[in-house]
């Protein structure tokens, strides 16, 4: 992985200079965003870089080795594949921070993913077959896509005198997204990684005010209020397996159900935004119903307009409930027999959903739970923009 510390000595200029250089290559976010919304979803299980590369060489015939190539997948690239597209002074530069290291002779490899969603950039991990090893900074996913969309389509992008807060902030990509260039940004993060990533994330994007701490979200959360507060929180289910050695992946267990860290943000989301504050975390949800299981939530409902933006509703106890609860659950052969269904019974909730909630501070009291066909993706069905227009700020 990156020595994340190499970050802070970036220059931005060079930066930007490289980004232009992969986005004139046909590296582009519409492509994106069109194969996240019509033909990605979670259960297929590919990582959205893979289908961007297998749909550029498809619809564009590009060479096989180029910088997609190099980006997306991580592979060692020859030199002289690189020399032909980036000047020398990028390289070097590139070099210096350590995001192209020269391996073996003749080949540089590249220990980041550089990812790319509504015009912005961002650099992660290549955590796709390491998602147990604790510290990889997360790449794009569609679930951030979705959380994204929505944010925008409520917020506006009028977000230039405001500030906007993060928690769990990873890449901090969804703020970057979300945010103006003149925002505020802040977030924390439990990884040190993070705040590397997304300081450098920020200022390649243009930020100059902006604040990433280390913290402990599932109890420490800033005493401060904020026109936006957005999470895409760990929430797997952690089981301890029996007689085998486990350990918590942070990146994804929030705690035996999932919900230690959005417990707590539950909590404190009131005080955390302003009076006409807006909040949006994407997660997998445990139901009772059609409403947010979570007792904490219920206070929200009862302070400010609530909406859940889900997919289907599962059993916790169906192959699909079990599958969001405990995705990451690995290996299950140390599972006692009921070690599952015990955690579950541990909760008061009858249904597992994914989906994004979104908070309006200064919204009539109420609560919508809208079915959106396509969740799993980053389009919104008709009945969620009809939601989603309500809510928006004028
Ligand atoms: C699913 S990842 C999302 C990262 C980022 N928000 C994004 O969308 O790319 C969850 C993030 O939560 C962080 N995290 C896990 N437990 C945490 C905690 N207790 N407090 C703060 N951050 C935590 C992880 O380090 C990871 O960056």
């Amino acid at each position: 992985m990156l020595n994340s510390k190499k970050l802070a000595s970036a220059n931005v200029e060079i930066i930007n200079k490289f980004l232009d250089t992969i986005k004139s290559i046909g590296y582009r976010d519409d492509v994106l965003r069109k194969i996240m919304g019509k033909k990605f979803t979670r259960s297929e299980n590919l990582y959205p870089r893979d289908i961007v590369f297998l749909r550029n060489h498809l619809i564009k015939n590009l060479p096989l080795i180029n910088i997609c190539d190099l980006f997306l997948f991580g592979k060692n690239v020859k030199f002289e594949e690189i020399n032909k597209i980036l000047p020398e002074f990028i390289i070097e530069h590139l070099i210096e921070l350590e995001i192209l290291n020269t391996e073996g002779g003749d080949k540089y490899s590249c220990p980041v993913r550089i990812g790319m969603m509504d015009g912005c950039y961002f650099i992660a991990d290549f955590s796709g077959n390491t998602v147990h090893e604790a510290g990889p900074i997360p790449g794009l996913a569609q679930e951030q896509a979705l959380l994204i969309n929505i944010a925008r389509k409520v917020a506006g992008t009028d977000q230039k005198s405001g500030a906007i807060f993060e928690v769990c902030n990873g890449s901090a990509m969804n703020a970057i997204c979300i945010a103006n260039q003149g925002a505020r940004l802040f977030g924390t993060d439990i990884n040190p990684r993070a705040q590397d990533y997304a300081s450098f994330n920020a200022k390649i994007n243009g930020f100059v005010d902006f604040d990433f701490s280390i913290g402990d979200a599932s109890q420490d959360l800033p005493d401060a209020q904020f026109d936006i507060v957005v999470a895409n929180p760990p929430y797997n289910a952690f089981v301890e397996i029996d007689k085998q050695e486990t350990t918590i992946d942070p990146t994804v267990h929030g705690g035996i159900l999932g919900r230690e860290v959005l417990d707590y943000l539950f909590d404190n989301l009131d005080s955390m935004l302003t009076s006409s504050g807006l909040a949006f975390v994407v997660s997998t949800w445990l139901m009772k119903g059609e409403e947010i299981a979570d007792p904490s939530f219920k206070r929200l409902r009862e302070s400010g307009l609530t909406a859940l933006i889900r997919g289907p509703i599962f059993a916790p106890d169906s192959l699909e409930g079990l599958r969001r609860l405990f995705a990451y659950v690995d290996p299950i052969e140390g599972l006692r027999d009921g070690q599952l269904i015990d955690v579950i019974n541990q909760r008061d909730f009858d249904g597992v959903c994914w989906g994004v909630f979104v908070y309006a501070k200064g919204g009539t009291p109420t609560f919508e739970s809208i079915y959106n066909i396509p969740t799993d993706a980053s389009l919104l069905s008709p009945e969620s923009h009809e939601i989603l227009g309500k809510i928006a700020v004028p």
